[in-house]
């Protein structure tokens, strides 16, 4: 085999957004994910009937109570009758409580009641060990709101604990929105878990696009993402049911995305809900869509707006005077499965719009060239076209050596806003459910195979990301697979294809080369940093058997003798796991005798980044 680069001239620019991340709530992806909050059904909001995730402690009687209420986002209470010193209610969490040693945890609650002091409590489940714990002053007649911290001491790393509010004496207790955080990333208030933060920042993610996938539509219109109820105080976030099956506290509203992108150095990519939801319902273009397109200006304006501007200002006082740099405002989501039709009236209001008032933002259309021309957008040229491809693994290998070569250059960018290959089964089909949830080696390799195909063109595709990120791997977590991070309350990983992803996008150059393989179908892709000159060759070997390959680099006369060479390389069906998060993991290798005209044998089943240096 021989692959050919010319590094003579570079053929375009990578695009600086080309790699990004892809967000929604689906397997508790923010809720028991990487919003932080510990105390699950914390406003007791998410079964009517009951107080889910809350237990007697002591024999309390625990219901859900109405009157009252803090407010109208907070409607229901827990009402605790306690008949005896002690007594109260613990809350089960997401999965457990992660409970760390000397970790200092801060709990806020609202609370009135006849019960004296309450002391609250980090224990394990059977009660036998405390992990942490406070006190709290006697609370009245009205609703009061309390915070207070609590600390672990010397304790070993577990899940196995609740978070019990007990009460000094006999009476009664009503609790509402109880909350409970551990340290955050930046020390963020209502922020982020760390450790799944840091998986992300070590992605060097360019670009966010949230909120959503489904979650930005929701099941009907009233269970859309409504931005303007995910911002200010938690306490007056009523939350919504999520489409994916479960209730969303909406404590990642907003503004968090927005802190999410600057905690990443990554830009938003901000979804608008464009009038349609998953079910069906949806608002005819004219008039009465209206309010929805005021809707998405307004949000534009809180991303963006300068604080003299009415929604900028109610930034500034939700806590960030500084306006965000946005350049992409993308209208609905897969609108390819609207069965009114109405996507293309929809698209051309809400274009016309955003272009009239923000001239600079880029509008993209939801349907793209995967998708029949009859479903795409017409009225009007979006300036990129959404892509999303969940395919099998042999799907994206045998695709990826030709896939955009038959595309339109000069036609609207294209943003592969969601991605992912999946080893067998597709995600929807039944049989998925059986499988981890978090894919193999052998799904890393598709993914890689398509990467290469999306970096090839990456002048023109111009922003890419996988999807779903996250997953809580715990039973009744998953409502999708394949997903690039597992955790648990306590700890996380990566699977093979977040490292695969993370191999192309943490060294990818600003400049495309051409490259060719002759002998075999193209896996591979080629940039150059313009500014060091270091020339980075990604090559993807799907095979059981090693590829050896001469590595040409005709018009180069001179490169450094040292390359180094980072390989991802396992048998199809290894993968990582909780209990082993780094099974499959790039090595680091240095490679010596490089030449213009080199040799090189790519392993079986393996993705390889080689970073030459030419002189
Ligand atoms: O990523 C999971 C789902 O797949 C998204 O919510 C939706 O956009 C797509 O169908």
């Amino acid at each position: 085999l021989t692959l050919t680069i010319d590094a003579t001239k570079a053929t375009g620019k990578v695009s600086p957004l080309h790699y990004g991340l892809m967000t929604e709530e689906i397997n508790y992806s923010y809720d028991g994910g990487l919003y932080a909050e510990l105390v699950r059904n914390r406003a007791f909001l998410n079964d009517p009937q009951k107080p889910a995730h809350w237990t007697a402690v002591g024999g309390a009687n625990l219901t859900l109570a109405t009157e009252r209420p803090v407010n109208d986002a907070l409607p229901k209470s827990l009402k605790i009758e306690c008949a005896t010193p002690g007594a109260g209610a613990a809350n089960d969490g997401y999965w457990g409580f992660p409970i760390t040693p000397n970790t200092t945890y801060t709990a806020t609650l609202f609370a009135r009641g006849d019960v004296g002091g309450l002391t609250l409590t980090l224990q394990s489940r059977d009660g036998k060990t405390v992990y942490a714990q406070t006190r709290l002053p006697a609370v009245g007649e009205g609703w009061t709101k309390r915070t207070a911290t609590l600390k672990t001491g010397k304790a070993t790393p577990t899940t196995d604990a609740v978070f019990a509010i007990t009460a000094e004496k006999p009476g009664t207790l009503w609790l509402s929105l109880v909350s409970l955080f551990p340290p955050t990333w930046n020390n963020r208030p209502n922020g982020f878990r760390k450790d799944l933060m840091q998986l992300l920042v070590d992605l060097k993610p360019a670009f966010l696009r949230f909120p959503g996938g489904n979650y930005l539509e929701g099941n009907t219109i009233a269970e859309r993402f409504d931005w303007k109820k995910t911002i200010g105080p938690i306490e007056t976030r009523p939350g919504h049911p999520c489409p994916w099956g479960y209730r969303s506290t909406d404590g990642m509203g907003l503004l968090e995305f927005l802190l999410w992108c600057e905690d990443m150095g990554a830009e938003p990519v901000l979804g608008v809900y464009a009038g349609y939801s998953l079910r069906g319902e949806f608002i005819k273009p004219g008039p009465e869509l209206e309010p929805y397109i005021q809707d998405a200006l307004d949000e534009i304006e809180y991303v963006t707006g300068s604080v003299s501007t009415k929604w900028g200002a109610q930034r500034a006082k939700d806590g960030h005077p500084k306006p965000f740099k946005l350049q992409y405002v993308e209208v609905g989501n897969e609108d390819f499965f609207d069965r009114s039709g109405s996507y293309d009236g929809r698209f051309a209001q809400f274009y016309d719009a955003i272009k009239a008032k923000y001239p600079h933002l880029k509008v993209v259309s939801t349907v793209g060239n995967e998708q029949p021309a009859s479903k795409r957008v017409k009225s009007r040229k979006p300036d990129a076209l959404d892509e999303h491809y969940y395919r099998k693994a042999a799907d994206f290998i045998r695709d990826s050596p030709t896939h955009f070569d038959r595309y339109d250059r000069t036609g609207p960018e294209i943003f592969v806003g969601e991605w992912a290959a999946h080893e067998e089964v597709a995600p929807w089909l039944p049989p998925s459910r059986n499988l981890p949830a978090t894919p193999s080696m052998k799904a890393a390799l598709g993914d890689a195979a398509f990467m290469t195909a999306m970096e090839r063109h990456a002048d023109f595709v111009t922003m890419q990301c996988y999807a779903p990120l996250f997953v809580n791997i715990n039973p009744g977590g998953r409502q999708w697979r394949p997903d690039l991070i597992g955790y648990d309350a306590l700890k996380a990983y990566g699977a093979p294809s977040y490292y695969a992803l993370k191999l192309f996008s943490t060294s990818v150059g600003d400049e495309l080369l051409k490259v060719s393989l002759a002998g075999a179908p193209l896996l591979a892709s080629v940039t150059r940093q313009s500014k060091t000159g270091k020339i980075l060759v990604k090559y993807v070997n799907p095979g059981d058997t090693p590829q050896a390959v001469t590595i040409q680099l005709p018009g180069v006369r001179s490169i450094k003798p040292d390359a180094t060479v980072i390989t991802l390389a396992a048998p199809p069906d290894e993968t990582n796991s909780m209990e082993k998060p780094t099974h499959v993991a790039p090595k680091t290798t240095k490679l010596s005798g490089v030449k213009p005209e080199f040799a090189y044998t790519f392993p079986p089943f393996s993705i390889t980044l080689l970073t030459l240096e030419a002189r």
